[in-house]
């Protein structure tokens, strides 16, 4: 049995959440003209945080219009260097108010404060301080001589990263001299309405920056607007698909960054208890709310009892509650929806012969909650080793040789990412070879680097983002037609 810990609650006092948010259009706040507003809630208490505006139609023209508006104008006049300035001021504002920002994110989304703490509001900093540098050195990215932006960036985020993947979208596009309408997720909106306020803060010229809340609809308007001129869309494989078929045959540019059913393999010669601790990390970290979550544990037959009686003892450990005390290892399910996927899924891998194992784990009677899973038995026809469950549901495969290793892990219509755990180098460079995942990752899983470019094959999407790679996604290429002449105005001597 775990420790009894006492109570170690982060302060929720040093944010303050308005009743009601406008939309962040030109640099101010405004009213949305259209739209029904809708109310943000903290999963882990049903508590309603805000009330968050619904942009229509006319909103999201405005939107855009202000993006084109700043594109055309303040922003192609602003040199490169000049852009990384305001990318680092940006950088630092979020060092700043990280803690802020970290509450924010775990009181919205549900995740434990440790990870935004730790992991997504460090992280977010860390991508505009990357492309911060890269601003005043695209002629030296490899891209090509003189590269240009692309215009307006429409960027729709999920909700299981929502400060990072706006960082992921916003401080690529900037580094490169394009303006964007982001929209963020239903179900978390606020630090993002909150990163308006940091755009302000740091003086960035009205209009760079627009931020519009909504769901699905507002996504779609977005999509479909004709003054975009790229959309760069993280969130489920159906959405990027129909996204796919709404902007062919016009000259929008896309990035997709889907789902994925990642392989996390292990073999014998593995150091066991750093895998485990792999494993409980590539599938348990942020409740399994992770696009490249390694939700498929392979493991080599000859050591898969030790594995599994290692893993169990484990997950009996990890503490699941409030989010924000600081020794919450799984915080809630990030929606109702999401939590009845999990159910609906989890119960198809029972229905289909699977054995079910999850620790004592007792559920806070508020808010949405699913215990640390594993399913035994599984074979590669069920629905739990073929289907995104985005939850903290573990399926459990075995294997005798590593090319059954191999043929099994991309067995998969997803490539997002893989796991090796072994001891030989020259097995993590042959899987890193066979395996079609845009990321492998060797001893170890999760690791995010924003110089490090990520994301996927097949239905898990296609672009890259971060790193240099990652540049290219909102570059001109050739004699593509988009966006002004190179931008040479001598840089306004300022700041
Ligand atoms: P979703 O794909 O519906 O939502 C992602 C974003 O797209 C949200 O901002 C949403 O408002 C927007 N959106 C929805 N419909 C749209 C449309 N027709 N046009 C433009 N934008 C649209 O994802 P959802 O429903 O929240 O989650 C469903 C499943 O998707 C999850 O269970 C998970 O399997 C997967 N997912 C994968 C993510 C990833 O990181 N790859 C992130 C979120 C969900
Ligand atoms: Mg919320």
């Amino acid at each position: 049995m775990p420790f009894d810990y006492a109570p170690a609650p982060e302060s929720r006092s040093i944010v303050d959440i308005k009743a009601s948010y406008g939309l962040f259009i030109g640099g101010e706040f405004t009213d949305a003209t259209g739209g029904t507003p809708f109310k943000t809630i903290s999963p882990s208490s049903e508590e309603v945080l805000a009330e968050v505006s619904e942009a229509g139609p006319s909103d999201v023209d405005r939107a855009v219009k202000a993006a084109r508006q700043a594109f055309n104008g303040v922003w192609s006049r602003v040199g490169p260097a000049e852009r990384g300035k305001y990318l680092y001021r940006i950088a630092r504002i979020v060092q700043e108010r990280a803690r802020e920002l970290a509450v924010l994110e775990s009181l919205d989304n549900g995740k434990p404060i440790r990870e935004s703490r730790d992991v997504d509001v460090p992280t977010a900093a860390a991508h505009f301080f990357y492309y911060a540098g890269w601003a005043d050195k695209l002629d030296y990215a490899g891209l090509g001589p003189a590269p240009r932006p692309l215009g307006v960036a429409g960027q729709i985020i999920p909700w299981n990263f929502p400060l990072l993947m706006l960082a992921w979208k916003i401080a690529p596009a900037l580094a490169t001299g394009n303006t964007v309408v982001l929209k963020p997720a239903e179900t978390t909106p606020l630090t993002a309405l909150l990163f308006a306020e940091i755009c302000q803060q740091a003086d960035l010229p009205p209009g760079v920056v627009n931020i519009i809340t909504g769901a699905g609809d507002t996504g779609q308007t977005l999509v479909e607007h004709p003054d975009v001129d790229k959309i760069a869309f993280t969130g489920s494989t159906d959405v990027g698909k129909s996204i796919q078929r709404t902007i062919a045959g016009t000259r929008k540019r896309l990035t997709l960054e889907l789902g994925g059913k990642a392989a996390n393999v292990v073999f014998d010669d593995a150091p066991i208890d750093q895998a485990v601790e792999g494993i409980v990390n590539g599938i348990f970290f942020n409740q399994g709310h992770v696009c490249c979550a390694g939700s498929r544990l392979l493991v080599q037959e000859s050591v898969a009892e030790a594995v599994l009686d290692r893993l169990k003892r484990r997950l009996s450990t990890l503490r699941l509650g409030d989010p924000l005390d600081k020794n919450t290892d799984i915080g809630a399910i990030n929606s109702p929806v999401q939590l009845a996927k999990i159910h609906e899924l989890s119960d198809a891998g029972d229905a289909e012969g699977a054995q079910r194992w999850q620790p004592q784990c007792q559920l806070p009677e508020r808010g949405y909650w699913y215990p640390p899973t594993l399913f035994t038995g599984v074979s590669q026809s069920h629905r739990i080793a073929r289907e995104e469950i985005f939850g903290p549901v573990l399926s459990v495969l075995t294997f005798r040789t590593p090319d059954e290793a191999v043929a099994k892990a991309n067995n998969s219509p997803y490539g997002l990412s893989a796991g090796v755990w072994t001891e030989k180098g020259s097995r993590i460079l042959w899987m890193a070879q066979q395996l079609r995942a845009g990321v492998v990752w060797a001893n170890t899983f999760n690791r995010f680097d924003p110089a490090s470019p990520f994301g996927g094959y097949k239905e898990s999407g296609f672009g890259r983002e971060g790193g240099r790679h990652g540049l290219e996604a909102y570059l001109a290429q050739g004699n593509e037609t988009m966006g002004p002449a190179k931008v040479t105005a001598e840089e306004p001597r300022d700041g």
